[in-house]
């Protein structure tokens, strides 16, 4: 939700098409979290020989963005030959919440004529509007409708202010804590300005924010801290700085990384870093002035193709079908079959200090958002099987909605594909309030939930980039699954249950692999459906997850309505709809709940409804009873991790009706990925 990017070289000397190109590509590396306008500031020579930016800022796409800045440089005498010995610039990607996409609403956000001090932002601030007003009130002009616009002006009047009171020699990083101290709700920030050429700020609270450093003093970045470290000797030896909202943008420049914290301010000059902390208090003059703070760099692990489209010609298209090895990577290590240990088990390293507690808990609940939200209800009954632990759901912001009561016997799972998704992580705040404890399943690591739980499994699912989640949604249930495992112990009673889960999580990779066989029938079934209004999917059980998966993949990217319904409440509302024109699939695979659902079958026949049923190889005869439909065959599994294989059919079927209807499947209409605003 909104990318911010920041590049900033010393000593490297490159034309302005190189800083041009790095920006451009940071963008398209994060424009999976927002695709509505985009913008750029870089430096240029002003006729006074002193740096000033310059601002570009589009609707549309970042290829819009591109386009857009050569046909200008095109026509003005910029010279992107020209090198700098330092540059610094800054990039966003923008999804929109306060203010239309257009070019004045996008970033960067200025602090009016001259651009003094430029700002991008991911966050919303919520007291813009007061902040707005005092602004107002000493003569500023405002030109957009975003909350963003007041954090620029409130530099300028922050440094206006300074030195009309006579600290000529106020720090750029002094005016940036100034802005802090007056800004409520959740941010990163990027900061750039005509007066602290070659330097760059960026702070953060509520919202991810990285620092990446390429080709660094090796001694200094092996070393135990990352503390207010200059570039040292060397003047050769090429250093490029990054900022990015998330590692993707990074990983083709460093591995390198530092996770900025909440309330940190991260100040490039002169090719150092410093590191300060953020706190309320003031300083001589009325400016903070707070001490630096030591941080250790870490090493991402993460392969540059792994964002790459590779083959495929969509990322949702690739992440369905990369399952299989997605799926393997998740289990790696985790789980043990025969050899010297006998027993087939579950080893869940992130856990192991809290599988006691948890034990002892009086619920566990579970907590989440969309995807994340229905895999934990996939795995919700297994988990109450083998743990005997009543599991309530949760979704994120209906639990802080009501303030719903969470105690200090509970355990609380948050799961996050992100790990940063705002609701989510308010949640995570109030339960660690209320004492309980929390554990995390996310796909990030270094991700403020992964962070902030006192405990967690890391899904390993590899970069989802995808708006549209679909490979860290299986990787989810998988882990959920060896949570239950976990925590259900070795009773006796429950071992070839157990046991029989086990063997079944080996062989899913192979049988993912089958159903991923079915694309092409999915392509002719997206075909068939490709003019319809809508679609229900009825599942139960182990299934309802998949049919409110299912139904929420085909309305998101397809931008078709869908709906996941309870089998269960059929009869209590949904039958009305049913006629011979409204298609309806029906997930019938082997369960307890088959039999249940063979008589929804035999209902909806009745009723002349236009049935696709999903059903387990070899059942064809016991779910075409009572009617003619069209039929899903998928292989079965374990009941608990049917969902798994259910999925994919589903995932296959929204993706080949988004292609068909002509939509961006990666790009879904108001979507974007990471939900960093509540
Ligand atoms: C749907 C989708 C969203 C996310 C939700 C939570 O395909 O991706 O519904 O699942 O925004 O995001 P995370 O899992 O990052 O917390």
């Amino acid at each position: 939700m909104c990318g911010i990017f920041a590049y900033l070289n010393h000593n490297v000397n490159r034309e302005r098409r190189y800083i041009l190109e790095v920006l451009f590509n940071g963008l398209r590396r994060l424009e999976y979290r927002g695709y509505d306008s985009a913008g750029i500031s870089i430096d240029s020579l002003s006729s006074s020989d002193s740096l000033s930016p310059l601002v570009f800022r589009q609707e549309g796409n970042i290829e819009s963005l591109v386009k857009s800045v050569y046909q200008e440089v095109a026509t003005t005498d910029l010279n992107l030959e020209e090198s700098f010995d330092v540059h610094a610039g800054i990039a966003h990607t923008r999804w929109a919440t306060h203010g239309e996409p257009a070019p004045r609403n996008s970033h960067p956000q200025t602090s009016g004529a001259g651009n003094e001090f430029l700002v991008v932002h991911n966050g919303v601030v919520t007291n813009y509007e007061v902040l707005k007003e005092t602004l107002l009130r000493h003569g500023f002009n405002f030109e957009s409708e975003t909350d963003t616009e007041v954090i620029p002006k409130l530099a300028k009047f922050v440094f206006d202010k300074a030195n009309e009171e006579g600290d000529q020699t106020v720090t750029f990083s002094q005016v940036v804590l100034e802005v802090m101290r007056h800004l409520e709700g959740a941010y990163a920030l990027i900061f750039k300005s005509r007066h602290y050429p070659n330097e760059l700020i960026a702070c953060k609270r509520g919202s991810p924010l990285l620092l990446g450093v390429k080709e660094f003093n090796e001694d200094v970045c092996n070393g135990p801290s990352f503390h207010d470290v200059k570039f040292l000797a060397k003047n050769d030896q090429p250093r490029e700085l990054f900022l990015s909202s998330d590692a993707n943008a990074l990983v083709e420049h460093t591995k390198k990384v530092l996770v900025i914290e909440d309330g940190e301010v991260v100040h490039l000059k002169d090719g150092a870093v410093s590191i300060l902390k953020f706190d309320h208090g003031k300083g001589k003059k009325g400016l903070a002035r707070p001490a630096s703070v030591q941080r250790a760099l870490s090493v991402l692990e993460m392969e540059v193709e792994q964002i790459n489209k590779g083959k495929y010609k969509h990322y949702m298209q690739k992440e369905i079908h990369e399952q299989p090895e997605s799926l393997t990577t998740t289990m790696r290590g985790r789980l043990i079959r025969g050899g010297s240990c006998k027993a087939k088990t579950v080893l869940l390293g992130g856990l192991k200090d809290h599988l006691k507690t948890i034990r002892r808990s009086r619920r566990i609940v579970f907590i989440g958002c969309g995807t994340s939200y229905n895999a934990a209800l996939a795995a919700r009954t297994i988990l109450e099987e083998l743990s005997g632990i009543p599991v309530t759901m949760e979704i994120a912001s209906d639990l802080l909605d009501r303030q719903g009561p969470i105690y200090r016997e509970d355990t609380t799972v948050f799961v996050s594909q992100s790990g940063e998704t705002a609701d989510t992580l308010n949640a995570l705040e109030y339960a660690l309030e209320n004492g309980a404890l929390c554990v995390g399943i996310t796909n990030t690591v270094g991700s403020a939930i992964a962070r902030h739980t006192h405990c967690g499994v890391h899904i390993n699912a590899g970069a989802e980039i995808g708006v549209a989640s679909t490979k860290a949604y299986t990787s989810q249930i998988v882990v959920m699954a060896m949570l239950a495992l976990a925590i259900g112990g070795d009773a006796i009673s429950s071992q070839a249950r157990r046991e029989a889960i086990i063997d079944g999580l080996f062989e899913l990779p192979s049988k993912v692999r089958e159903v991923l066989k079915l694309d092409q029938e999915m392509r002719d079934l997206a075909q068939l459906l490709i003019a319809e209004q809508s679609l229900l999917v009825f599942g139960r059980g182990y299934n309802y997850a998949t049919a409110l998966e299912g139904a929420l993949k085909v309305k998101e990217v397809a931008l078709m309505h869908s709906e996941g319904i309870l089998a269960g409440e059929m009869k209590h509302g949904p039958l009305a709809l049913v006629d011979e024109n409204l298609p309806i699939v029906v997930i019938a695979t082997r369960d307890t709940c088959f039999s249940k659902q063979q008589s929804v079958i035999q209902q909806l026949n009745a009723r002349k409804g236009r049935l696709i049923v999903m059903c387990s190889k070899g059942d064809v005869a016991s779910v075409t009873v009572g009617g003619s439909c069209r039929v899903i065959e998928v292989p079965q599994v374990e009941d608990c991790l049917q969902p798994v294989i259910n999925i994919v059919p589903l995932q296959l079927l929204a993706y080949h009706l988004t292609v068909l209807r002509g939509y961006n499947v990666d790009q879904p209409r108001n979507l974007a990925k990471s939900v960093t605003t509540e």
